[in-house]
Parts: structure tokens; sequence; C-alpha cells
């Protein structure tokens, strides 16, 4: 029975591979039952004979038996966050097996993905823990043939009063995933990097290329959790893919983060905006946009020992976001500069905007969400669910979140 699951397996994404399309049906449910076949009969039978009669050699089937390997479970370690549970519930719905690894709480919170669909949530194997365990995040990933690592500390305000736990977080963190990876064979990692490591741009658009300048702790400590993910690559042949997302926004991001500022207090009827310095520009991607980069290079069989852009490759300051904010939520408002939020003036990063045709070569990723027009629609997606009070209710409009 394993022998028939793991060639089923096998011969789906080999199928795929000659756009037969057949993986999203086929792959994730016998991937899910290692031991089962849950596939209809006639499917089965169809997938039986294929393998027997078309030769392996003509679709490159040595390559495709190694990606449909590494498919059957997935740990992600910050699932319970903001990209990490629209992560989660896509790489669910897509059929996989995840681990989602969430941090340890007495509440029994598994953060946003409490809010996730209940389909989602009862096919979800969920284990509590604290990135900085070594022995928790082994535990964790025992079984996994592939881990995305996105668990982390990431508020810059934050970081300024608390370095040492972004050192603990971040980069020993990044340390426990990657040694549990080597000793357990993963066979692929997904490291998650920030455009944050590139500090003001010293030219445009940003390639992986430019050099990194840690102008807050943040990004210092991804910095070395970065240079850490590939050493393991280089050290020790660890299949490791630095995923770098620039700016992301949408539906349950932290209001540390500057698009949910807005939205809050816009949606909370403020009309004199409180925020920090508007002059800085950013490239922002939609959750979603990010997301199929992750897929994409989870997914991929590029990739490995390589830093990857994921950006829109739309450059807008903050000033202009906010006007764009106000169009799509049909509100007047000012903008009032506060003190408080202001970065000390060489930690401000004053310019990011990704040149991401690396995804586009490596991943065959592009945004659906780029330009000026994608980021109008990310936007109103955005201010939707930011509108209706229940989600509404679990920010606090009226304070400075750090
Ligand atoms: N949001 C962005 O704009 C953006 C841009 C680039 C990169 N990133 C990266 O993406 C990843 C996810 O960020 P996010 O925006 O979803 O932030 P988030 O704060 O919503 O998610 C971070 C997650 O890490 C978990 N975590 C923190 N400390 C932990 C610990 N000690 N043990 C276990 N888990 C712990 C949190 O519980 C949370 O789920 C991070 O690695 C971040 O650096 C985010």
């Amino acid at each position: 029975m394993r022998w028939f699951c793991e060639r089923s397996r096998s011969q789906a994404k080999w199928l795929d591979c000659s756009h037969f399309r057949l993986r999203p049906l086929v792959v994730p449910r016998l991937a899910r039952h290692q031991n089962k076949i849950s596939a209809p009969r006639p499917v089965r039978s169809c997938l039986a004979l294929a393998w027997i009669f078309i030769p392996r050699q003509r679709a490159g089937f040595g390559k495709q038996l190694q990606i449909a390997e590494y498919l059957v479970k997935v740990l992600i370690t910050g699932a319970d966050g903001f990209i990490g549970s629209h992560l989660t519930e896509a790489l669910v719905k897509n059929g996989h097996d995840v681990r989602a690894f969430v941090l340890y709480n007495s509440f029994n919170s598994w953060g946003w993905l409490d809010h996730a669909p209940k389909s989602v949530r009862k096919n979800l194997d969920v284990f509590a823990g604290d990135i900085r365990d070594p022995n928790g995040v082994r535990t964790a990933m025992k079984d996994c043939d592939a881990v995305l690592h996105l668990a982390a500390l990431i508020a810059i305000p934050y970081s300024y009063h608390s370095p040492d736990t972004y050192i603990d977080t971040n980069v020993k963190g990044t340390l426990n995933v990657l040694q549990a990876a080597r000793d357990l064979g993963v066979k692929r990692v997904i490291h998650t990097s920030t455009s944050e490591v590139y500090g003001t741009a010293r030219f445009v658009p940003i390639t992986e290329e430019h050099p990194l300048q840690g102008q807050s702790p943040y990004s210092a400590s991804k910095i070395g959790a970065d240079q850490l993910a590939y050493s393991f690559f280089a050290s020790f042949n660890l299949p490791v893919v630095i995923a770098r997302p620039f700016n992301t926004y949408g539906p349950r991001q932290s209001a540390r983060a500057v698009i949910p500022t807005i939205i809050t207090q816009v949606a909370n009827g403020q009309r004199q905006i409180k925020l920090g310095a508007v002059s800085p520009t950013r490239d922002f991607n939609f959750v979603k946009d990010t997301v199929a980069g992750f897929i994409a290079a989870l997914e991929g069989d590029g990739g490995l020992g390589e830093v990857i852009n994921f950006g829109s490759n739309f450059e807008i300051s903050i000033g202009d976001t906010v006007k764009l904010i106000a169009e799509v939520m049909s509100k007047e408002i000012e903008i009032v500069t506060d003190e408080a939020r202001l970065r000390p003036e060489n930690s401000e990063v004053e310019r990011l905007w990704a040149d991401n045709s690396k995804a586009k070569q490596l991943l065959d990723w592009q945004p659906t969400y780029g330009g000026r027009e994608g980021f109008k629609r990310g936007l109103t997606e955005t201010a939707d669910w930011f509108l209706n009070p229940a989600n509404l209710a679990a920010y606090k409009a009226d304070r400075y979140n750090i």
C-alpha cells in the first residue's frame, strides 16, 4: 500500500509537469494520508496505468520525484501570525499536510489561526512551542519534509528597546530551525528575510546584490538570520531558499505596520490620522502575492542557496499611500505628525523599491496586485476587512502600537 502511495504521489506531480493539471486533486490527498489511498478508484487505476505505460525519462521524472517527496509534510513556523496564517490556510486548502508551529501561551490561543475556517482548522496539526527552544523546534520538525520559517519578532520600534529578544528569537530561533532541519534531513527550508535588510536604497530598483545595512536592531537580526541560513547551504548543503518579501499588507496585519495604522484610525472615525514620517517610500505587496511567493519557493525546484526578492516593483510614498487609502475609504483625512512615531534619523529607511525579476526567472512568480491599480485593489480588500466591526474590535486604534 505504501509503495503504491509513494509512486502515485510522484506520478501525480509528474502528470502536472506534463500539463495534465492533476496535481491539486491528487497529490495533496495522497500526501495527507501517507498510508491510506483516498483517491477514487478510477483515478487510482489511471495513475497506475500511467505509471506503467508512460516513459519516465521523457517528462524529467527523476527531478519531479524530488519535488513530490518534500511536499508530503510541511512545518510552518509563525503560523499564528499575519502572513503565516494566510500561508497556512492556502497550503491546507491546496491539500498539503501542514503542521502549524504557534507560539505557546496558556490561553491555548492559535493567534489568527483561531479565525481560520473550520475546514482548515480541522485539518491542521498544531504544535505550540517557542522557536528559541532547540528541543521544541526539533520535536516540531520530526517527520516533516519541508519547513517554512516565518516566526520572528518583526516590529522595528520594539527592537529599539528590546534588541536582546530579537537576537534570541530571530537569530537563535533561526539557528534552531536550521540545525534541526540539518539533523533531520529536511528536504527544503524556506527562510524568511525582509526588505528591511537593505536599508535606504543606494540604487533602485533594489536587486538581491544590493548591500545590506542594518539600520535597526530588527534589520540587523534578520541579516544575521539570513547569513546563518546561507551558511547552512554553503557549509552543509542544506537545501535553503531565502525568501525576501518587501512590505506586505492585508487583512489581519498588526497595527504596528503603517497601512493598518492608517486604516484602523479611519475606520474608527478619526479624521486626523497620527503618523510618523510620510516622505519614505515603500514597495507594498498584498498578502496573497506574498503567500504565492512562499508557495512558489516551496514547490519550485529553483532557488536553492539563493536570496529572492518578493516585491511588486511599484514604489509609493507613505504620504501618497494615505491619499490612496482616503480615496478607497471615501473619507477626507488629515495627517498629523506624532513625534513618538518618528524613527531616529539614521534608522529611517527612506527608500525601498524592489527589482522582482529574479523571482520571475527562478520561480515564475509575479505579483497579481502590482502597480497603482493593483495596490488600490489590495487596499480595497484590506479596508473592507478592517471595516467589519468584528475584525476592527481586535485593534486598539486609539493607541500607538509598537
Ligand atoms: N509583514 C511584513 O511586511 C513583512 C515583510 C518582510 C518580511 N516579513 C517577515 O515575515 C515573517 C512573518 O511576519 P508577519 O508580518 O506575519 O508578522 P507577525 O508578527 O504577524 O508574525 C510573526 C510570528 O512569529 C511568531 N513568533 C514570535 N516569537 C516567537 C517565538 N519565540 N516562538 C515561536 N513563534 C514566535 C508570532 O507568534 C507570530 O505568529 C517574519 O519573519 C517577518 O520578518 C514580514
